[in-house]
């Protein structure tokens, strides 16, 4: 019988994997709520394939683990391969999959709320709250019509992104490398990254963490951007030199910040802190500004997208392991 193992399974999962299991009852699946690591590898011995996630790296140690009790097929339930020895895999002979399309609509979605809750400086508004001061000022807001959105990357989620943003009355402007032929026809794009940082009022993120994009937000793109720019981070830690927006803040340059994902956020992310310091002083330094709102990289965290994630990497892994094309194959070329 054909045998899937799966890591780090979360109790918000099980009931979709259940419901995979009950549709798929040719399949023996087993699972922990432990990380892939070295040490863990073993626990997969005599399967067919894995299935995973985890914000820890898959590095050469792990992947040879793997490798040793015979397992290469592996299904990672999210999108994100930065984390993966794609040299090592591709040299073990690994098959990957992921799952590059889970929900654009979570993430674009919380994008699009964080974004709005800073223009209306709610951050504000609930500490006051919290103190029971209920005057209006100077707690003023923005409206979301009067703004110039800027979308940088316009793939699934740039693009739900983009008409929620319009929804909302206001101007959407792009930019891309890999322009989108029917978003082109529209009229969407700006020549250039600095056009848009000029003209946008409101800049959101999506684009994968690449080389070239490490840090696209610097002091020297802020220069460029306009007085009261609002920053939306719900991509990739490193697009953003953390340290260059803490000064645009300082200096009131940038209005506020949205930041669902940070540049140490591994190992920081989805842990109880409470009682303890941070291992980084600029975290703390940004939660407690009314004008910057965190989130522990919980964007894609829906059950629409849980769902998704579960259920299409174990279609994934159970076409991997059984020779046949899988929906979504990683390159290992990169
Ligand atoms: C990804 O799918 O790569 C994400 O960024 C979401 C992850 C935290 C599950």
């Amino acid at each position: 019988m054909t045998k899937i193992f799966a890591y780090a399974i979360r109790k918000d999962e099980e009931p979709f994997l259940n419901e995979w299991k009950d549709a798929n009852k040719d399949v023996e699946v087993a699972y922990t709520d432990k990380l892939l690591t070295p040490e863990t590898a073993a626990l997969a011995k005599g399967s067919d394939g894995v299935v995973v996630y985890q914000q820890l790296d898959y590095t050469a140690e792990t992947l040879q683990a793997l490798a040793n009790v015979g397992v290469t097929k592996m299904s990672l339930r999210n999108v994100g391969i930065d984390n993966i020895d794609l040299a090592k895999a591709k040299e073990l002979g690994f098959e990957i999959t992921n799952v590059p399309v889970y929900s654009p609509d979570a993430i674009a979605e919380h994008a699009a709320i964080q974004a709005a809750r800073v223009l209306r400086q709610d951050g504000l508004m609930d500490a006051k709250m919290a103190n029971r001061d209920l005057r209006w000022a100077p707690t003023i807001g923005r409206e979301v019509r009067d703004q110039v959105v800027g979308v940088v990357g316009t793939g699934h989620i740039g693009q739900v992104f983009m008409r929620i943003m319009e929804g909302f009355g206001a101007k959407v402007i792009a930019f891309d490398i890999f322009r989108n032929p029917e978003l082109e026809k529209k009229g969407y794009y700006v020549d250039t990254l600095d056009d848009l940082y000029k003209q946008a009022d409101v800049i959101s993120l999506h684009v994968p963490d690449v080389p070239a994009n490490v840090h696209m937000i610097n002091d020297d793109s802020i220069k460029e951007m306009k007085d009261g720019v609002v920053i939306v981070n719900v991509s990739r830690g490193p697009l953003v030199d953390t340290d260059a927006v803490i000064r645009g803040l300082n200096s009131g340059k940038v209005f506020g910040f949205v930041m669902d994902t940070y540049e140490g956020e591994v190992g920081v992310f989805n842990e109880d802190w409470k009682g303890k310091k941070f291992p980084d002083d600029r975290l703390a330094n940004l939660i407690d500004r009314p004008n910057v709102l965190v989130t522990p990289h919980t964007a894609f965290y829906t059950t629409h997208a849980v769902r998704n994630m579960v259920v299409k990497a174990f279609d994934n892994n159970y076409a991997l392991v059984e020779g046949k094309p899988a929906q979504t194959p990683v390159k290992l070329d990169m």
